[in-house]
């Protein structure tokens, strides 16, 4: 992971650009980079796949995978699914936005968390389910939910 930067940024592009539909490819290669898309790489994008700044917009506002903003130091995705829903994510997800005092999108003042919705995690069997960072976790209610923020704040 790194700051955004140009170089980088085409460097990660490169390997795709002859591809055939390389887009994606390569907007899921600058999310593992820099976690997010940054402004600048929508014409970086255009010019080498040679699309309009219009098409790369679309694109990557159309899929939520591609944050345009980058994100906090832990990212908290809650599945929606229906599966989840019906083990009670709802609550789960009101509890989340109040501790964390944000919405869905959104990322703490103190830059700690970001809060995202999925929309399935492949872990139907053990609903409701989320993900921090990279770790899924399974079968959380609000209690779990206080514990796993602990633990990541006792990390820090
Ligand atoms: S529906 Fe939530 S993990 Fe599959």
């Amino acid at each position: 992971m790194s700051q955004w930067n140009e170089e980088d940024a085409r460097a990660e592009i490169k390997p795709h650009a002859a591809e055939p539909g390389g887009l994606m490819p390569a907007l899921h290669a600058l999310m593992a980079r820099f976690r997010y898309i940054d402004q600048a790489a929508l014409p970086l994008l255009a010019d080498i796949f040679n699309l309009s700044r219009a098409e790369v917009h679309g694109v990557v506002s159309f899929y939520h995978d591609f944050r345009r903003q980058p994100p906090g130091r832990h990212v908290i995705k809650i599945c929606q699914s229906e599966a989840c829903q019906a083990m009670g994510s709802r609550g789960l997800t009101r509890h989340a936005m109040q501790v964390l005092g944000i919405d869905f999108g959104d990322t703490t003042p103190s830059g700690d968390f970001t809060l995202e919705a999925v929309y399935c995690l492949g872990n139907c069997a053990a609903t409701p389910a989320l993900m921090i960072d990279d770790r899924v976790v399974g079968r959380v209610d609000a209690k779990r939910f206080d514990a796993l923020l602990a633990e990541l704040e006792v990390q820090e």
